[in-house]
């Protein structure tokens, strides 16, 4: 996994501009492909289906126009959506409003959650399609947010695009990756998608803070 640091290459500064330019274009061009304003079924089973997680709070990373948030807080959730583009959230606070469903919809970068009033804990973290698009550099912040904001046992249910799916050099998103980067997290499912290309429903969740509460160099193992 990449180095922490702090200060961006210009390669990263680049890639995230490229990002955010491309995003802008399609809400800027009306509405997006993804903009279906159908909730997949997959989320549907986690909020409605025969096991399904009590409503607690949730933060939907990448939010768009607000379907799912919306969603979410029709069955009862406490949610927080964020999105990069202050299009998509004014589209989605219209979209809350026009239910007159409650949900706190906030314009910033999914990989600073800490210049956001976002403090969790939440139970829930949904993420469609918005972490396989982020550049590599700012996947470990991705991760450390969502950790330090994760209620015990909390999932996160992410759809991603497989490496290779696009024409680019960043996006793409594996099991072996996120296994790798989500410590603290369990992988418990990986369902392949029913796009022509690779995709994933993933789904983590939160285990014990077993590793963070132990001091290094000291063992909860017996003997
Ligand atoms: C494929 S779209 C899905 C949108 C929405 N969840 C839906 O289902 O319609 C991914 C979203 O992630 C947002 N996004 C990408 N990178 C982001 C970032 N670093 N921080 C916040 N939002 C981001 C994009 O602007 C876009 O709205």
């Amino acid at each position: 996994m990449a180095q922490p640091h702090t200060t961006p290459s210009a390669t990263e500064r680049n890639q995230e501009e490229a990002v955010l330019n491309e995003l802008e274009k399609y809400y800027r061009a009306g509405k997006p492909p993804w903009d279906t304003g159908v909730t997949p079924p997959e989320l549907v089973a986690l909020v409605e289906g025969h096991a399904a997680l009590p409503p607690g709070r949730a933060l939907e990373l990448g939010c768009g126009t607000g379907t799912n948030a919306v969603y979410l807080a029709r069955h009862g959730w406490d949610v927080v959506g964020v999105d990069l583009i202050d299009r998509a959230i004014e589209q989605a606070r219209a979209k809350a409003a026009a239910e007159g469903t409650p949900v706190r919809l906030l314009h910033g970068d999914v990989t600073r959650l800490d210049e956001l009033d976002a403090p969790g804990p939440y139970d829930l973290f949904f993420d469609l399609s918005c972490y396989c698009g982020i550049p590599p550099h700012r996947r470990d912040a991705y991760a450390a947010g969502l950790t330090h904001r994760a209620a015990p046992g909390a999932r996160l249910l992410m759809f991603g695009y497989g490496p290779g799916a696009f024409d680019d050099l960043i996006s793409g998103v594996t099991a072996d990756e996120l296994r790798a980067r989500f410590t603290g997290w369990e992988l418990v499912d990986t369902t392949p998608g029913t796009n022509p290309v690779p995709t994933f429903w993933f789904t983590l969740r939160r285990t014990a803070d077993v590793a963070e509460a132990t001091p290094p160099g000291t063992s909860t193992a017996g003997g």
